[in-house]
């Protein structure tokens, strides 16, 4: 136990040390802490696609293009590069962007990232350094699909770009599942009634000692509210009166209505 509680801080040590010499990352215009806190976070956004590489082939004037892209990773060690173009016949690499200086921005649905600094142009572009820029489409099916050369800018005299796209569920807005006021009610009122009904139950029956019906919480006074409720409604909804109830019933109007019946009989002639 005790050697390896005096190894744990070299061990820490040697961790941190292989964590700082790791891979090269995306670094973002500005010195570490004047960096746009967007930017960043956007970034931390893109974490899942990190250890991914994504290629893609095209054709253009007879030549056979190969592009590897990795997001704020090298595609090869060395050179900070995050984004070759490799000529398919001669396999001649090609930085077209590097993510030593990485630009990212976001819409509602998509996050464009952006690697500026690749080799420069031969005789377009005013031999500019070459650009590569991702749009990163948000897509909630997939984490990494449809990495595709959209267009390849060089007939500007500057600012040129190569676009890229890409389909990932890292650029889709988080889910709306907010619930309305009303159905929180709802919900709310709904548990207290299941809080209400299952403890007044349980109550009743091992507490009170009761049984069948009388487990229901305050039974009785269900029990009256539901005939008062329904006699509220008797009195309201129905539209002839029925006859009077049997409460109100007094004797006399028994005798009252039997009364003519009889006398009708004895005037029936024989
Ligand atoms: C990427 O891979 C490295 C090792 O290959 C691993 O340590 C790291 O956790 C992985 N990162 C993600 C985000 O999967
Ligand atoms: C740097 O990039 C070039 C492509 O321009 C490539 O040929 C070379 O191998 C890379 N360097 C390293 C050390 O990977
Ligand atoms: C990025 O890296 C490349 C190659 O490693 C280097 O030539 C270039 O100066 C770097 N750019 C910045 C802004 O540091």
């Amino acid at each position: 136990m005790f050697v390896a509680h005096s190894h744990l801080p070299a061990m820490l040590l040697a961790l941190m040390t292989t964590a700082m010499a790791g891979e090269k990352e995306c670094d973002l215009v500005g010195v570490k802490g004047s960096e746009s806190k967007r930017e960043i976070a956007l970034l931390k956004k893109l974490e899942p696609l990190v250890n991914l590489s994504f290629t893609t082939n095209s054709e253009s004037e007879n030549e056979k293009y190969k592009y590897i892209f990795r997001v704020c990773r090298e595609t090869s060690n060395g050179n900070n590069s995050g984004l070759v173009q490799i000529n398919e016949k001669t396999q001649k690499a090609t930085v077209v962007g590097r993510i030593n200086e990485t630009h990212v921005a976001s819409g509602r649905e998509w996050i464009m990232l952006t690697y500026k600094g690749g080799e420069p142009y031969g005789s377009h572009c005013g031999n500019e350094n070459r650009k590569a820029m991702v749009m990163i489409n948000c897509n909630r099916k997939t984490l990494n699909g449809g990495f595709t050369l959209v267009v390849e800018e060089r007939e500007k005299e500057q600012e040129c770009f190569y676009l890229f796209e890409l389909d990932s569920s890292v650029a889709c807005p988080p889910e709306d599942s907010r619930l309305s006021v009303g159905s929180i009610l709802l919900i709310t009122f709904a548990s207290l009634v299941a809080v209400y009904v299952i403890g007044g139950f349980l109550y009743q029956r091992l507490v009170v000692g009761a049984k069948g019906m009388e487990q229901f919480p305050h039974f009785a006074f269900w029990q009256d509210l539901g005939n008062l409720v329904a006699d509220g409604c008797d009195f309201v909804c129905r539209s002839k009166p029925r006859n009077v109830p049997t409460a109100y019933r007094g004797v006399g109007d028994d005798q009252l209505g039997e009364e003519p019946e009889e006398r009708d009989d004895h005037l029936l002639p024989m």
